[in-house]
């Protein structure tokens, strides 16, 4: 007994010692809003919401997610960058800073960076298409109205072990090359110029949308809700995208909190953040439930929606071509930003707790994620038949990090700060030591996040797992 608190005592000094003074960090506040909406905003917006939309009916899904973004998304991404701040350290650390000795809260943070890796693992791929895509859009040779013809396309590609697997490597090294220029210079920089091109592009493809005729069905889709679609394990869905959109439940959010000025409002921040992002996916759907409607497709495509039936309803309208390549690019960059964060929680680790420099710790995990990545790469060829649980390697990462592992790491968190950090400690956190006068906004945040969120996520867990 004594000696496990000996060398507790010492793991959780060495956790001290690893917030070095001089810790690269976002340098502006406009800096800070780019890098966490860059990291929100992605294919979540872009490719999950709409399919999971088109697939569980709508407004419906649309009404559930919502309800999950502001009482399980929203209080979890406050607490994790509140801890993050506090810490200034990356997820495993902070939680070895912040909790009692004895109890092993740290093991969210450990959890957090499986998750990273396996998020990656699909991520990656997805991304890989988005990038060949660019490249397909801009030759034209993926542009027909027949979407028998655009699955035929995506097939080849997907079935291809070569090019998926080369498409996750050019993804890959865009990613570890800006990571490894680091918080200010990497992340910070290319986000706060990538961002506004990202709204710019998506106006533009919305605009397009609406205007065609017959758009008006597609925004009924959208915004008329059909409950007679939603199961149990829709609800899950619904707040797994609630997780998987604003980041959080696996210390991406801590990571990136631990970077956050200590004069920055944590929680007016993190609300521009949430409607940014969820302006986005409506703008997403937007973009392109009216045009599947105008030309007659079906919304329920699932993933393929992106890459299957879009193709085919760019190659309907005028200048189509160059309509699918500005999306294409939008798709690019919202994937990129997104995947910096992910990345950042094993590299912000390795180089927190080991002797590695950066670009080693870079470099160490993009080799381990392209190892890991692979299994997904090649779910739809070599490994087609490798089926763990049940699903494809491609599946399963999804399957177990939005509807299992972010959900019990965000379960946790919630609980950490409502039932063993207490309200002193946020209050503290939340107001900059009394500098702001908030405190409704503290109360309001506390009582949900201690009350609500771990029952709202448990019920919602056990029954969509259905273990109850
Ligand atoms: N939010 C991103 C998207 O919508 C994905 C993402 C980035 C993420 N970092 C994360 C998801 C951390 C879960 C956890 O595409």
């Amino acid at each position: 007994m004594e000696a496990r608190t000996t060398a507790e005592t010492v793991h959780q000094a060495e956790a001290n010692k690893a917030t070095a003074i001089g810790r690269d960090a976002f340098t502006s506040s406009l800096g800070v809003i780019a890098a966490t909406l860059g990291s929100a905003i992605g294919l979540g917006n872009i490719w999950k919401f709409p399919s999971l939309t088109g697939a569980n009916g709508g407004a419906a899904f649309i009404v559930i997610y919502l309800l999950s973004t502001l009482f399980v998304g929203l209080p979890v991404m406050i607490s994790e960058v509140m801890m993050g701040r506090k810490a200034k350290a990356d997820a495993v650390t902070t939680m070895q800073k912040l909790a009692p000795n004895r109890v092993p809260w740290w093991l969210i943070g450990a959890a957090g960076a499986l998750a990273a890796f396996l998020i990656m693992g699909f991520y990656t791929e997805v991304a890989g298409w988005v990038f060949a895509y660019i490249f397909k859009a801009l030759s034209g040779n993926i542009l027909s109205t027949n979407p028998e013809q655009t699955g035929a396309a995506f097939t080849s590609l997907i079935t291809d072990p070569a090019q998926s697997l080369i498409w996750q490597w050019v993804v890959l090294a865009v990613v570890g090359i800006i990571i490894a220029l680091g918080v200010s210079k990497g992340i910070e920089a290319v986000t706060k110029r990538l961002m506004p091109i990202l709204f710019g592009i998506l106006l533009i493809v919305c605009v397009r949308s609406l205007t065609l005729p017959g758009a008006a069905a597609g925004l009924a889709f959208l915004f008329q809700p059909d409950f007679s679609k939603v199961t149990a394990g829709v609800v899950l869905t619904a707040m797994g995208l609630s997780f998987f959109k604003l980041s959080v439940g696996m210390g991406t959010m801590i990571t990136y909190g631990s970077y956050f000025r200590d004069d920055q409002n944590i929680p007016t921040t993190t609300l521009r953040v949430m409607l940014a992002d969820l302006s986005v996916s409506i703008l997403a759907g937007i973009a392109i439930f009216p045009a599947v409607f105008a030309f007659g497709f079906k919304p329920d495509a699932g993933p393929s929606l992106l890459f299957i039936t879009i193709p085919a309803v760019f190659a309907s309208m005028p200048l189509g071509g160059v309509f699918m390549v500005l999306f294409f690019v939008l798709a690019a960059i919202a994937a990129t930003g997104a995947m910096l964060s992910l990345l950042e929680v094993p590299v912000a680790f390795l180089a927190d707790r080991t002797r590695m420099t950066r670009t080693q710790a870079t470099v160490l995990t993009v080799i381990l994620l392209a190892v890991v990545g692979s299994a997904a790469a090649l779910s739809n060829s070599v490994l087609a038949d490798f089926k763990p649980f049940g699903m494809v390697a491609f599946d399963l990462y999804d399957f177990a990090t939005s509807n299992v592992l972010l959900p019990v790491g965000g379960f946790f968190i919630a609980v950490f700060v409502g039932w063993v950090w207490g309200y002193d400690q946020v209050k503290q956190a939340l107001t900059n030591n009394g500098m702001l006068h908030n405190e409704r906004v503290v109360k309001a945040f506390f009582g949900v996040t201690k009350f609500v969120t771990p029952v709202l996520v448990l019920i919602v867990l056990l029954r969509g797992l259905k273990i109850i």
